[in-house]
């Protein structure tokens, strides 16, 4: 059986839980700096730092609220703990209705300003936000024109809302090495990357049909420009000797970015309890201008969630 890591302490839209291990056998061996500037859930972060040895980490992401409980949880856990239990107190008193209360407090999403005039501290911005991810539908992020949070109420049975254990756990790895975190753009990341440093790039995939768009992250959208943008960046880490992993959606446009690197089309696969009618099948493109010709065998792994739930993660190199 797999070895459990600790794994992230958010639910993220296009996280890469499922798809680590492989990733992994993709990374380099030496890792001195690694440069993650499409962090989201940081699913592969969390990984290699608890796999590799200590290397510095180059952390961004233009989602100021996430950054924000990134660096909470680094530097003021315990804080944001006390904050999280509260929420789960009064959560699990009236459900939807508090969460309603907490969401369309509309002047809890101008971060810079509440931050600025001092009426909440970055942990309990922190705590909104963490409290949200795990009681909204599907832990997605998304907001409206003027910045406002607006995805609905989930369906969950009693979330956790304050799971002790795991933030304090990524609060150690956050503190484990040197790791910089930064809410920007990812061009404003990658310019400071040289020959050697190794770059994840896990971009808002581009859509592969009109219904699957998760590129509401932020206010800005990713589209085809911003793909297009990307791939040059993408160049342009190769030209400087740069070691360069990228995922994004199996389409034709996104393999047209790249024909010149390595594409592995990729199947990952959940089979929760070897039931094959709760099974779920995903298809991604891994790019990467090194290890070109390195074989990649497939992978299967068990992950043990909760006393009763099992679940059997594969994944299949398509080719
Ligand atoms: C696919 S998600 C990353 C998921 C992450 N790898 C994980 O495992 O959870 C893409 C992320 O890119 C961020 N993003 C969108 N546009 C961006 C930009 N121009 N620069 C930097 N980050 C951006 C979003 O806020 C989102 O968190």
């Amino acid at each position: 059986m797999h070895k459990t890591h600790t794994t992230s302490f958010l639910k993220w839209a296009g996280g890469k839980k499922r798809l680590v291990v492989l990733l992994d056998k993709l990374t380099p061996n030496y890792v001195d700096r690694y440069f993650e500037p499409f962090l989201g859930g940081g699913a592969f972060f969390f990984y290699l730092i608890q796999t590799r040895k200590p290397f510095k980490a180059f952390l961004s992401d233009s989602n100021p609220q996430l950054i924000n409980t990134y660096r909470v949880v680094r530097d003021n856990v315990k804080e944001l703990i006390e904050i999280l239990e509260n929420h789960q107190k009064k959560y699990y008193k009236s459900g939807e209705k508090y969460y309603y209360s907490v969401r369309d407090n509309t002047d809890a999403n101008q971060l810079n300003i509440q931050i600025r005039n001092n009426t909440h501290s970055a942990a309990e911005v922190a705590g909104r936000f963490i409290f949200l991810n795990k009681t909204c539908y599907n832990g997605l992020y998304r907001v409206n024109k003027i910045g406002n949070f607006n995805v609905p109420h989930g369906r969950y049975f009693n979330p956790k809302i304050c799971n002790k254990e795991k933030l304090m756990e990524c609060s150690n790895l956050l503190n484990r090495s040197e790791v910089d975190i930064r809410c920007d753009i990812y061009k404003n990341t990658t310019t400071k990357c040289q020959e050697d440093d190794f770059v994840y790039l896990d971009p808002p995939y581009f859509p592969v049909s009109r219904t699957a768009n998760f590129t509401d992250y932020t206010k800005e959208n990713f589209g085809v420009q911003e793909h297009a943008e990307l791939a040059n960046e993408f160049d342009r880490l190769n030209d400087i000797g740069a070691k360069v992993l990228l995922s994004n959606s199996n389409s034709d446009y996104v393999k047209s970015l790249y024909e010149k690197y390595r594409i592995l089309k990729v199947k990952s696969q959940r089979n929760i309890n070897c039931d094959a009618k709760r099974r779920s099948d995903h298809h991604d493109l891994i790019i990467t201008n090194f290890n070109r010709n390195k074989k990649i065998n497939n992978i299967e792994r068990t992950v043990v969630k909760g006393k009763n739930k099992k679940i059997i993660v594969s994944t299949t190199i398509i080719d």
